[in-house]
């Protein structure tokens, strides 16, 4: 068969590709230059010259002139060719370096460069097929999920999800007894243990080194109402919750059915269970945007592959959507499903017998 091809297609195509390239490497030079505390260096020091970044780094200045002259290209640093010096304005500061400020995007890249690291396993279950345990990823992976979605748990659980839930705050006011399944390094409940001193809090996750991160967490903010264990959603030890929630962890479950069955079981009757997931459509068109392309891509990398090598492995994917999130839960027993609030990012979704 022969085909006629319409070259400003390929052009196009090649200049998107070009245009993804560049944006690679950039993430790569802002997650070194992150690592390496250059753009902590910079962050309020005005205009500076390579000479004066060299001084206050101590770093090579054969390499900190090849990354400045990287990111600045990348507009991640304000360049002025007349004067030779190179700045980080607030703006750009809050972003790649101001840990723990809600613009800070740090562990987003470094989710990302995680992924690049164990490229030769994503490639080998992407070509076979296999399951590939959270466990199986580089650190890298865990801090930075830790780092990226700390922020929005810091900028919004407190003062917004938890409000949007029926009757949540008042008994976390009171004294509530709450699991937090998939808590990872546990941010999200160490944020609501600060809150709400007369609640008892448990942290659950699977991968035991983020659990030490976690009880590592509660011992410096000096937590005596949080406590971590390393035990799976689907049988994790407890009942007579008030309160359960999973944060981005539900669709990462081989039988989130099962794991949500549990909670239901753990939880008493008139318990609340808070689902919070990316945000996302119920079809693929509605997913075909920037954060579509970001979150399939991680859920192809990450998501699926952990749910995969989990027992049942239904990979429900990180753009599962509303709709078949509320079958699963409906399915574990949850008759009331209903999204209660959003962010750009996120759905929380509150779920009730
Ligand atoms: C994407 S991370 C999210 C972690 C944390 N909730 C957060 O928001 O930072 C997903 C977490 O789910 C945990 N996980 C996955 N399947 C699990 C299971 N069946 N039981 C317990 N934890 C599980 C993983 O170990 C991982 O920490």
């Amino acid at each position: 068969m022969s085909e006629t091809i319409d070259f400003d297609k390929v052009h196009e195509m090649a200049g998107k590709v070009m245009h993804d390239v560049a944006g690679a490497v950039s993430l790569m030079m802002a997650y070194m230059g992150d690592q390496a505390g250059v753009f902590a260096a910079m962050d309020g020091e005005g205009p500076m010259t390579l000479e004066q970044l060299v001084g206050k780094t101590g770093m090579e200045p054969k390499y900190l002139r090849e990354w400045l002259g990287s990111v600045s290209a990348a507009g991640y640093v304000d360049f002025d060719a007349e004067n030779e010096t190179f700045e980080l304005p607030p703006e750009k500061a809050l972003i790649f370096t101001r840990e723990g400020q809600p613009a800070c995007m740090q562990g987003f890249i470094q989710a990302v460069v995680a992924q690049f690291e164990m490229h030769e396993k994503a490639v080998d279950v992407f070509k076979t097929g296999k399951g590939r345990p959270w466990s199986d990823h580089s650190n890298c992976l865990f801090c930075g999920t830790d780092r990226f979605f700390r922020p929005g748990y810091a900028a919004n659980l407190v003062s917004t999800w938890l409000p949007a839930l029926d009757g949540v705050t008042d008994k976390l006011e009171a004294g509530a007894k709450v699991a937090d399944i998939g808590c990872g390094y546990g941010s999200s409940t160490v944020l609501m243990a600060r809150e709400y001193p007369n609640s008892t809090f448990v942290g659950i996750d699977f991968h035991e080194p983020s659990i030490i991160e976690a009880r590592k967490q509660a011992q410096e903010a000096g937590l005596t109402n949080v406590s971590f264990e390393v035990a799976t959603a689907q049988d994790f030890p407890g009942d007579g919750f008030d309160f359960a929630c999973i944060f981005d962890a539900l669709h990462d479950m081989g039988d989130p059915v099962g794991a949500a069955r549990h909670i239901r079981e753990a939880m008493k009757p008139d318990g609340t269970f808070m689902v919070v997931e990316p945000m996302a459509g119920d079809t693929m068109a509605e997913n075909m945007h920037p954060m579509g392309q970001i979150f399939y891509g991680f859920s192809c990398m990450g998501c699926v592959p952990a749910s995969l090598a989990q027992d049942v492995g239904l990979g429900l994917g990180a753009q599962a959507g509303q709709k078949r999130l509320a079958a699963v839960l409906n399915e574990a027993g949850f008759s009331h499903v209903r999204r209660a609030t959003e962010t750009p990012t996120n759905m929380v979704l509150e779920a009730t017998v």
